[in-house]
């Protein structure tokens, strides 16, 4: 089976510079139509060179289709008109990846508050920014497929990332329920946890690790959640030729009847309630009180 994009219109943010580039470059080698979106900057949001032209230049020289868009994913008029400008150009946007971000690293104590909004802000309003602008047509279409990008930040923790963190793995919530709501119109959302050499992370892994983590390692795995054939809220780590699936799982716990609710019975229960045997993976929020009642 090859899996093709020809006659899809794809949105990649970010797309300037590492991973968007990387998505962008082959979904066109594949066949999409690509808006190659980027703000260009720095790597914590201040201001430098815009790629965004240029990534668009380099699909065109290669025979794809492509176009650039300059503003900031935070900008809801603007990615309103964006999105309207690829509806004017192509018809329809299939996909939308949804790649934009920039680092704020401290730890907590010396971190300021514009620190965590400015990162909140960039990847997880700029992904629901985004979404917005292209979910009508989408539902409209009866197709579409969108791309989180989460963090093994997000989903296990680092040291100095606790912005970071915390809005990564809210675009893991965000996936969740809104796969969820698209299900009827098969729009399908998946989320990917890339770890690979770019400028977000030269200084941050060692240079022979580097080397085998090039943006086209994430590639396949990225590509496959924005495909025809894509599952819906799948969250797939990938980078270096490893992939993963990361679940987040809830353990089968213990009941105790009311004269047990107590916080001392919660301490003295503590290993029982996370053994992970039998753990399950919820499909929905409700799993969780229907196993509490034991319904499940
Ligand atoms: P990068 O810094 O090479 O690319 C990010 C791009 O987003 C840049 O071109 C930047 O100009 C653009 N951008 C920043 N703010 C924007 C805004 N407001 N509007 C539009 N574009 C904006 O970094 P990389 O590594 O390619 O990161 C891509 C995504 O993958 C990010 O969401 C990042 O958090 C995530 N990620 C990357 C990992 C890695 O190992 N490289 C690990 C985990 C997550």
């Amino acid at each position: 089976m090859t899996i093709g994009f020809e006659g899809r219109v794809a949105i990649v943010t970010g797309a300037g510079n590492g991973l968007g580039r990387a998505y962008a470059l082959e979904l066109a080698r594949r066949g999409a139509k690509v808006v190659v979106n980027d703000l260009g900057g720095a790597r914590d949001g201040s201001a430098g060179q815009n790629n965004a032209e240029i990534v668009a230049e380099e699909i065109r020289a290669a025979g794809g289709e492509a176009i650039a868009n300059i503003d900031s994913v935070t900008d809801e008029a603007a990615m309103n008109a964006m999105a309207e400008a690829a509806k004017a150009k192509w018809g329809r946007i299939d996909i939308l990846m949804n790649n934009a971000g920039i680092l704020r690293d401290k730890s907590f104590a010396k971190m300021t508050i514009a620190d965590f909004r400015q990162i909140v802000d960039v990847h997880l309003m700029g992904a629901a920014i985004c979404t917005k602008a292209v979910w009508e047509l989408m539902r409209d279409q009866n197709y579409g497929r969108i791309l989180m990008t989460t963090s093994a930040t997000g989903l296990y923790g680092n040291f100095g990332q606790s912005n970071y963190g915390a809005a990564k793995l809210g675009l893991v919530g965000f996936m969740n329920s809104l796969g969820i709501e698209g299900q009827k119109n098969d729009i399908r959302v998946n989320t990917i946890a890339p770890a690979a050499a770019t400028r977000m992370t030269e200084d941050i892994m060692p240079p022979e690790v580097l080397a085998k983590m090039g943006p086209e390692t994430v590639v396949p795995a990225a590509l496959y959640l924005v495909s025809e054939e894509a599952p819906n809220r799948a969250t797939i780590a990938a980078g270096g030729g490893g992939f993963e699936r990361a679940h987040i799982t809830l353990t089968r716990g213990i009941r105790v009847g009311a004269e047990d609710m107590t916080p001392e019975v919660v301490a003295a229960q503590f290993d029982g309630i996370s053994s992970r045997e039998g753990e399950v993976v919820p499909d929905g929020a409700f799993v969780q009180s229907a196993m509490a009642l034991d319904e499940l």
